[in-house]
């Protein structure tokens, strides 16, 4: 009997526990338990039918991913053997699911020859957005059971369903409430009653023939997965798969299934979705704020500022069912604020987004008031005023006299020293930076910007509020746009410069969606509005060097009134009711104009090129910003632009890329980029020694 898998007898029932630890991964010792449990319920006389569940939260989450790349992953038994072993049994076998049955998880249950499920379970094979395939036979089993429509749905999107969803479609036998196990014992009781034996997968070819002779239906899923995954190759890989299923017989089939796998593993988009998946459930960790530490409860918010922030803030908390109190200067300012909420949550209903009740709901969720002195019940509150340390420190001061003890002051400045901010109140460890991207209640990404004296709990309460409004936290410290717009800058500066030596708006926009962005820099500016850099600029310019490069390209088209798509031009121009950026000749002109201004030399601009200008300074400031602690790791950083900047996922976010490219290929090209373009590609003190000593981000 092994630890991590337990079997007990129930009468003529054998029981087969997963009892691994969080979320039963199909690890070596598993699969092992497995076989050794299997083959004592195969000898054993007194058994008639065998039932396979998981212990604690759920089935199995599949295989364990940390395992892949590793001896491990190859040792016998793999989980192909075991899963055939199941199928192969002479006596019933049925999978009792409750909470997850991902990947290799469901690919267990596919084996099995009967499948029950909670009625809240959720089941899929996520697989492609790890970058691989289900190898365990999940392409050649599904098909057979929901038909090949519904199998290329649910792997080439990759996403868990909803039981119920997963009985209609014939993947599981029959839903259950309350407890797996004995739901099992009661099925397998039933089917040696009825004397039901096995019934294995493998042989079930109706849906098979149906759609054999009709290349059109991988066609058609072909060409929307290319549209849908730009640039991922799992998608596709997992088409492959399953069309072989249709066309070759079970044992060739799944032998290139595994083969597909392997192949998809061993790529950098593997290895760089992987990255994802754990730097994403990394980022929650603090080296000293223990999971441990309480965190504070909030119950109820205020925001001061009914502007844009203010609106998509108090929308994410209203959509989390937390009620909102929202300050605003004056009753226009309020109304205004309210009325455009309402707007959007009306705009919502009209796209069947949300039902009607649901936007009441979520409307009664905020009120308005002009009154300090309303907020003093509140557990948190969310500065988004005008970026004016001034304002915000007055503002952070009348909070200090009205807020309850205990209340989280937080601000949502892009670039202010909370320190000042905090240093007004008699309390700096309740204030911390909470960075929303606009639009605030969409974007998943939450900066958290902790202070010299942020206390750890109220830490604590801002990673959980972040999952709470269902989003991604990361914690960041104090610098000029802290991790992600302090990266933004050095990108962009550089996509100016491009601009000055020869390329164009829409090749620089090309080059980098190419890449896998969704949009590039200038179309991304256009759709953020040039203002709010401009600004930023205007406030910079005291503080730059007179000898440093500075393009103030953007700065001229921000004062001929071009401020971007909400002024129907900026970058590009827009047609009346459209958001479709088109080249615009003047644009063209006035960067020509600059150049020759300038006198520099327009020359080809190479795709190759933009590429290493925009991103490599972008990770020579990841690198400085490690440097001097502003993020805890690299791969917090990567989170950071996965969902605040929508780096490629398939490319693991910019420091897991570095990595991969080399960190001596990177520290070289920027000592060339300094030679040619001057100090401000000078390369980080850490990227050089990283390149020194062979070693990447992450082996910091
Ligand atoms: N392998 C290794 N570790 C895993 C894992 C897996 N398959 N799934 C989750 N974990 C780890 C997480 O990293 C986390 O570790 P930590 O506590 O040290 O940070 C811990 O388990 C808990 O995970 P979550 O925080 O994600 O827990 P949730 O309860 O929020 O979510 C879940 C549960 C929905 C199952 C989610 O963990 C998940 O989506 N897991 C991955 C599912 C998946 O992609 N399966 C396919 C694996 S590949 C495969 O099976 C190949 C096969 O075809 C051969
Ligand atoms: P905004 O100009 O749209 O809104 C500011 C609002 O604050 C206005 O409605 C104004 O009436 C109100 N206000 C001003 N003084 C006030 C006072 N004394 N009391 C109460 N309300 C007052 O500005 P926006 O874009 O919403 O920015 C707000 C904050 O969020 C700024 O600190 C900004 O740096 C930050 N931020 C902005 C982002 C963006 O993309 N716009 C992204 C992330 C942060």
């Amino acid at each position: 009997m092994s630890r991590v898998v337990n079997c007990s007898e129930h009468g003529a029932v054998a029981v087969i526990t997963i009892d691994s630890p969080p979320v039963n991964g199909l690890g070596h010792a598993v699969r092992k338990g497995l076989v050794k449990c299997l083959s004592d319920a195969l000898d054993n006389n007194m058994v008639e039918a065998i039932v396979v569940h998981g212990a604690d939260k759920m089935f199995s989450a599949g295989a364990d991913i940390k395992e892949f790349g590793s001896e491990l992953a190859f040792t016998p038994p793999l989980l192909t053997e075991v899963i055939n072993m199941i199928e192969a049994s002479g006596k019933p076998v049925v999978a009792a699911i409750h909470g997850v049955a991902a990947g290799g998880g469901l690919e267990l249950a596919l084996g099995c020859h009967y499948r029950l499920a909670a009625n809240n379970a959720r089941l899929g094979l996520p697989e492609v957005t790890l970058g691989i395939i289900p190898g365990a036979g999940g392409t050649q089993r599904l098909p057979r059971l929901v038909g090949v429509p519904a199998a290329l749905d649910l792997i080439v999107q990759g996403k868990l369903n909803p039981a119920l969803e997963a009985h209609n479609i014939g993947l599981v036998d029959e839903l259950f409430e309350g407890n797996a196990a004995d739901a099992g014992i009661a099925y397998a009781n039933k089917l040696i009653v009825d004397a039901a034996g096995p019934r294995p997968t493998r042989n079930q070819n109706a849906h098979i023939e149906a759609a054999r002779g009709k290349p059109e239906i991988f066609e058609e899923y072909r060409l929307g997965a290319q549209k849908k995954a730009r640039g991922m190759h799992a998608p596709l890989a997992a088409i492959e798969s399953i069309e072989n299923a249709v066309n070759l017989p079970f044992d060739e089939s799944i032998e290139k299934e595994r083969e597909i796998f392997d192949r998809c593993v061993e790529s950098d988009q593997s290895k760089a979705m992987r990255h994802a998946f754990f730097a994403e459930r990394t980022v929650s960790k603090i080296p000293d704020v223990p999971k441990e530490t309480p965190p504070r409860k909030v119950d109820s918010v205020a925001v001061i500022g009914c502007g844009t922030m203010g609106q998509g803030i108090s929308m994410a908390f209203a959509n989390a069912s937390i009620p909102v109190k929202v300050l605003e200067a004056d009753q226009e300012a309020l109304d205004a604020g309210l009325a455009k909420i309402e707007k959007t949550y009306n705009s919502s209903v009209e796209k069947g987004r949300i039902s009607t009740e649901e936007r009441d709901h979520v409307i009664s969720m905020i009120t308005g008031t002009l009154e300090y002195a309303d907020l003093a019940d509140a557990d948190l509150v969310v500065e988004a005023v005008f970026e004016e340390l001034e304002l915000k420190k007055a503002i952070f001061s009348k909070l200090d006299q009205v807020c309850n003890p205990g209340a989280i002051l937080a601000t949502n400045t892009s670039t202010l020293d909370i320190n000042e901010v905090a240093a007004t109140t008699s309390r700096p460890g309740d204030v911390i930076g909470l960075h929303f991207f606009s639009p605030a209640h969409i974007m998943r990404l939450l900066e958290i910007v902790r202070g010299e004296k942020t206390g750890a709990d109220v830490i604590a309460t801002a990673m959980a509020l972040a999952k709470m409004l269902r989003k991604t936290g990361v914690l960041v410290g104090v610098c000029e746009g802290f991790v992600g717009n302090r990266m933004l800058l050095a990108y962009l500066r550089e996509a100016y410069f491009l601009l000055e030596e020869g390329a164009l708006p829409q090749q620089v926009d090309k080059a980098i969606y190419d890449f896998g962005f969704p949009m590039g820099p200038f179309t991304m500016l256009d759709m953020a509005g040039l203002t709010v850099g401009y600004l930023i600029r205007q406030h910079q310019a005291g503080t730059r060097a007179t000898d440093e490069r500075y393009s103030d390209i953007e700065d001229r088209i921000v004062e001929m009134g071009r401020l971007g798509q909400k002024t129907g031009a900026g970058w590009y121009k827009y047609e009346a009711g459209t958001r479709k950026p088109a080249a615009d000749d003047m644009i063209e002109e006035m960067i020509v104009e600059t150049s020759a201004n300038l006198s520099i030399k327009r020359r080809e601009i190479s795709n190759q090129e933009i590429i290493e200008r925009c991103l490599y300074p972008l990770i020579n400031e990841g690198a400085k910003i490690l440097e001097e602690g502003i993020a805890i790791r690299s791969s917090d950083i990567d989170v950071v632009w996965l969902y605040g900047y929508g780096f490629p996922r398939h490319h693991g976010g910019p420091m897991f890329w570095a990595d991969l490219i080399g960190t001596d290929t990177i520290h070289s090209k920027m000592v060339e980029f300094e030679t040619e373009h001057g100090n401000l590609m000078k390369p980080a003190g850490l990227l050089e020694e990283l390149a020194k000593q062979g070693k990447g981000f992450g082996d910091i």
